[in-house]
């Protein structure tokens, strides 16, 4: 062992490989099934930027095994050899591990075929049965079938009917699995959720169904449990008896990068909180799971979700707050406002930040407000659940003046990965001065790894059977029920002081006000 904490291990090969002593031991990646997936909204961004190269890395990790297919469907008309193309250069464009290379890349394009069609085309469906059959026949695929719904939202019934149609349901499968990956949003609001969620149960179960949330695939997301429930330290001290407050914040600096018509329909609340964000206040405020299933978890997490206390629409003002930006300065370059952004409403009242304050009735945090926000064009990207502990019961030490801080625990899930403590120590000398000190602790550095995207990590999932980090339908339906109250609050009251923060910014005012007026303050983004 190297005094940097490494050790060198002969790797199978022959090879020696460097391996961090902390990760000394694991088992190495479980293999998926055989299977093939086919990406709905195989032309769109997402399947460029994310999925393609996240199925490539999939297959460099040997995740995937041998015996797989992957079929483009969108309407956009392409032959396999032009969408073998696309899928190159969009691995070579986007790919964590660089461009396609050969020999891996020739072989991985061999397992690639595409379908031109409507998304209710029903030749275009007949068409790609037959392509799984083949590839069942040919590819070693075995009858598994994961579908993954990447289309625009108002598509995903048709897609669902559509294979019904052609028999390419679960029902229908006499030989295999058959899962559907449904991309966020589910849903833009609570009643469009329902309607969605009743389409697909006319052909799918619940345990076919595997709703996206990107953000859980982040490694120091799924560390929000390894936290709390593989240790003794944090636990006892995680209640209302020693928490004042949690801080849960997802801020970004990108505006809305061309998805201006999307967006104008969503707003920060239905796009952030409804899902990444509320996830997120589950995960860090729910009972210890019986066991670490999938549905222990999520019942776990339908259950705190059911115990949050709906913000009624009158209270809107006090309990939320609202903004939208303005030009201003990103990393020093000038941008242009949310109106300005093309496909924008130049009147808009679309919020580009959204912030609530929210309380979690039960025993364990009865009266700890949880504060969620997040928004665009913000002064840093920076998402972190910040656990701030109350006062110290009486006060022993430090000089008159010195501030004794609030201990804080911060898990950061974005760009840094770690885990953060914030307590207090005596400053060396004679004497008693009380400085608060920070402890930190890095995964990269920690484990000398880099995680890989989330993508990744919940199509590989997903492949295994393994649900445990996709949102059940209970708990999409109760995040609705959370926001929507928020949502026709700020309906009513239109928002005439848009734009009412900066490009580059803190938020809007309104934001500090909510939390001046209970005694708090955000941490600085
Ligand atoms: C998506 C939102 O779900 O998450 C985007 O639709 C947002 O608006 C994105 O930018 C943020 O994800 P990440 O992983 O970059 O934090």
């Amino acid at each position: 062992m190297s005094a940097l904490g490494t050790v060198t291990r002969p790797a199978s090969d022959g090879a020696a490989s460097a391996l961090n002593v902390l990760r000394a031991g694991l088992e190495s990646n479980r293999i998926a099934d055989p299977c093939n997936i086919v990406f709905f909204g195989a032309s769109g961004d997402l399947a460029n930027r994310m999925l393609f190269p996240a199925i490539y890395n999939l297959r460099l990790e040997d995740i995937l095994p041998t015996n797989f297919g992957v079929i483009g469907f969108s309407r956009t008309p392409e032959n396999d050899d032009s969408f073998r193309a696309n899928v190159k250069q969009s691995i070579d464009t986007y790919s964590r591990s660089g461009p396609a290379r050969d020999p891996l890349w020739s072989d991985f394009a061999r397992h690639l075929s595409y379908v031109t069609g409507d998304f209710s085309d029903s030749a275009a469906f007949a068409d790609l049965k037959r392509r799984l059959e083949e590839n069942d026949e040919h590819l070693g695929t075995a009858g598994n079938r994961l579908f993954y719904l990447s289309t625009p939202p108002q598509v995903f019934p048709k897609v669902v009917a559509a294979l019904d149609a052609a028999k390419l349901g679960p029902r229908d499968n006499g030989r295999g699995w058959t899962r559907i990956i449904v991309e966020k949003p589910f849903g833009t609001d609570l009643d469009g959720a329902r309607a969605l969620q009743a389409e697909i149960v006319k052909v799918f179960e619940e345990r076919h169904v595997y709703r996206i949330d990107h953000y859980l695939g982040k490694e120091p997301v799924q560390d929000i449990m390894a936290l709390r429930f593989a240790n003794v330290i944090f636990e006892p001290i995680w209640n209302r008896r020693y928490v004042d407050s949690i801080q849960i914040t997802a801020a970004e600096t990108v505006g809305v990068e061309g998805r201006g018509g999307y967006y104008e329909n969503a707003g920060a609340l239905r796009d952030m909180i409804q899902n990444h964000v509320l996830n997120l206040l589950a995960l860090v405020a729910m009972e210890p799971p019986v066991s670490a299933g999938a549905d222990s978890i999520r019942d776990e997490k339908f259950k705190v979700l059911s115990a949050v206390r709906l913000i009624a629409p009158e209270q809107t003002t006090k309990l939320t707050a609202r903004g939208q930006y303005g030009p201003g300065l990103i990393e020093g370059k000038p941008v242009v406002g949310y109106r300005e952004e093309p496909s924008v409403d130049p009147h808009s009242d679309t919020e580009t930040y959204a912030a609530v304050k929210l309380l979690v009735d039960n025993w364990r945090w009865a009266d700890v407000p949880f504060f969620l926000r997040s928004g665009k064009r913000l002064a840093h990207k920076n998402s972190e659940i910040a656990v701030r502990f109350r006062q110290i019961p009486h006060r022993l030490f430090g000089e008159t003046g010195d501030a004794i801080d609030q201990n804080t625990l911060v898990m950061k899930i974005q760009p840094d990965e770690g885990v953060q403590i914030r307590f207090n120590a005596k400053v060396p000398g004679p004497k008693m001065h009380i400085r608060a000190v920070t402890m930190d602790f890095n995964y990269g550095t920690g484990f000398g790894t880099v995680s890989a995207p989330a993508y990744e990590r919940l199509i590989g999932d997903a492949m295994r059977g393994d649900a445990t980090l996709f949102t059940r339908w209970d708990a999409v339906e109760r995040a609705w029920q959370i926001v929507m109250p928020v949502l026709n609050g700020w309906r009513d009251t239109p928002a005439p002081e848009f734009p009412n923060y900066l490009a580059g910014g803190q938020g809007p005012r309104t934001s500090d006000a909510m939390l001046i007026a209970d005694g708090r303050e955000w941490r600085r983004i």
